[in-house]
């Protein structure tokens, strides 16, 4: 079954009383202002046909989800050895910013997904593009078939003064010889990319190739092959929700893709791509109400890749 915009709404309106039982992410201090009250849904079905409810039109602060944009313009400069002798393709089961596994595990982090592998992932950025910024814009803006789109500067600002963790897992990659570029420019673009405004329609447009074997609307050629969209759907649904991926899997069943800004992307392979929005995150800094919507949407329609 398709879903309808009467179903999106009704959906909204049963998680919505949910709101209250997560936390907004005060680490960085500018995504704390974010009103919890925020609840947004589209899905964007392959042939370009997108459904919306709530704040789906609404830009917050895409965060992590940008990570599955770097890999794969990562998967477009490097060979796939090159690329997988530096990160893992392993589920943590740690916190996205934990240092515990990297330091027993030489400086090789654990998946892409996790902050250590997506700061490794903006180094290899970093060294084979002049200006990796304004190539992340541009490909995010092509993608979404939005121009607008823009970096939150006061949200990378806020993360930049708030670096020291992600600094450290940048030196400690470092003293085992797997980063190889001066650590704050690099951070400076990862937090950049983490602070992309997006809403949901404009991710739900974004990651359709993810659904359509690499070929994303509006484009005439696909930006990944088959084989690798294959790839990077598999490493989502094992690893794009942390130490909360098991969890993901059992009660959504798509691979999928969160950010500490409330966004959760989700994938269902040659047919839609759906993304909510709701500031308040579990424990494992995963939208609360998000999920929810989600294992919601999937009993309804009847879709899962299980
Ligand atoms: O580096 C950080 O901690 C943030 N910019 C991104 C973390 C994040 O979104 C984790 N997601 N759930």
């Amino acid at each position: 079954m398709k879903p309808t915009e009467t179903l999106l709404n009704g959906i909204l309106d049963e998680v919505r009383p949910l709101i209250g039982q997560g936390k907004v992410a005060n680490y960085i201090p500018a995504l704390a202002e974010v009103p919890a009250s925020k609840l947004g849904i589209a899905v964007c079905y392959n042939d370009g046909e997108i459904i919306q409810a709530g704040d789906s039109q609404e830009s917050f602060s895409i965060q992590s989800i940008s990570k599955v944009l770097s890999l794969t313009l990562a998967m477009a400069l490097y060979e796939p050895d090159e690329l997988w002798a530096r990160v893992g393709k392993e589920p943590s089961g740690q916190a996205f910013n934990s240092m515990i596994q990297l330091e027993l595990e030489n400086g090789i982090p654990r998946n892409p997904f996790i902050n250590p592998g997506a700061i490794v992932i903006s180094d290899m950025l970093y060294s084979r593009l002049c200006a990796p910024q304004y190539r992340m814009l541009e490909l995010v803006r092509e993608l979404s078939c939005n121009p607008q789109i823009v970096y939150d500067k006061i949200v990378a600002n806020s993360e930049m003064q708030h670096s020291d963790r992600n600094a450290s897992i940048a030196y400690l990659m470092r003293s085992f010889g797997n980063f190889n570029n001066e650590v704050m420019p690099v951070l400076n673009n990862y937090f950049s990319y983490c602070a992309l405004k997006m809403s949901c329609v404009d991710l739900a447009r974004t990651f359709s190739y993810l659904a359509n074997k690499g070929q994303p609307l509006g484009a005439k050629t696909p930006i990944i092959s088959q084989t690798q969209s294959k790839h990077i759907n598999a490493l989502l649904a094992t690893c794009g929700l942390y130490d909360g991926a098991g969890e993901f899997a059992y009660r959504v069943g798509m691979p999928g893709k969160s950010g500490v800004g409330g966004g959760i992307v989700a994938i269902v392979p040659g047919e839609m791509t759906i993304a909510v929005w709701s500031p308040e995150l579990d424990q494992s800094g995963n939208s609360l109400v998000g999920t929810a919507a989600l294992e919601k949407l999937s009993a309804r329609i009847g879709r899962s890749i299980f």
